[in-house]
């Protein structure tokens, strides 16, 4: 069932949404050459913290930190480690809040020094895709018109979306109903209505779609060992277009 919100609880999650920016904003000088994804993770749960609100990934079916970060051919759910990020890495960071019970989840991929320009490529297509995917957050509209919008986008560039996860509703709980994939075909699935909250997040491979779980069980990584990138903003569908709360 996908929970419709009222126009109060929309405000509480665009509440969470600005603590979650806050959050992105305090953490972004740090990830930089030479520190540790172990160190971001201190930072991030520190900043959470500071804004009364808690981290909602941590303890999440067992999952042990503050953020996902996933480096390089890494797609989602890095955990973070002493490994140290080292110039041309791009590094995806995943945080998701808990703010008087109402949630925000967001992600973004930097690059750290200078980068290739292949890479450089990945990360705007992978942005640029999430850009036109919110435009089909739309009342009325049709789920598969936003997951047909990524894959169309990404495709267009010859990389892939990964089909093994999916963007999801938000709000009352980290993940609730639809699930959301990054591919789809227009007019299809469920029809979208005012107050549905939407996690959208295309994770966009550079090789092929086909990815593996590491023995940590929670990584993945690109099958190919190729680049992968992430972005996610949660996006409340409201009478007058796509609203992106975090
Ligand atoms: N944004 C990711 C998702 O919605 C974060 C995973 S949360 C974790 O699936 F706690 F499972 F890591
Ligand atoms: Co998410």
């Amino acid at each position: 069932m996908v929970l419709i919100k009222s126009k109060d609880e929309i405000e509480k999650i665009r509440q969470a949404g600005k603590i979650l920016k806050r959050v992105f904003e305090r953490i972004n000088p740090f990830v930089k050459e030479g520190i540790t994804t172990e160190e971001i993770d201190q930072h991030t749960f520190q900043f959470i913290c500071s804004e009364k609100a808690q981290a909602a990934f941590k303890g999440y079916k067992g999952y042990p930190a503050s953020i996902c970060i996933s480096i390089n051919e890494e797609i989602v759910h890095g955990i973070p480690s002493k490994r140290k990020l080292v110039p041309g890495d791009i590094v995806s960071l995943d945080i998701g809040i808990n703010f008087n019970g109402y949630f925000a989840d967001a992600a973004l991929t930097l690059g750290i020094g200078k980068v290739s320009p292949a890479m450089k490529r990945l990360i705007e297509v992978t942005h640029d895709s999430l850009r036109e995917a919110i435009r089909y957050a739309l009342p009325y509209g049709h789920l598969g018109d936003i997951s047909s919008a990524v894959q169309k986008f990404v495709e267009a560039y010859g990389f892939s979306v990964v089909r093994q996860f999916c963007g999801h509703g938000t709000g009352r709980f980290l993940h609730e109903q639809p699930e959301i994939p990054n591919f789809g075909v227009v007019g299809e699935g469920i029809k979208l209505y005012p107050g549905m909250v939407l996690a959208i997040e295309p994770m966009v491979n550079e090789g092929g779609e086909e990815l593996e779980i590491l023995d940590n069980g929670w990584t993945a990584v690109t099958k190919d060992r190729r680049p992968s990138a992430h972005f996610e903003h949660t996006v409340a569908i409201t009478e007058n277009g796509p609203e992106v709360l975090a």
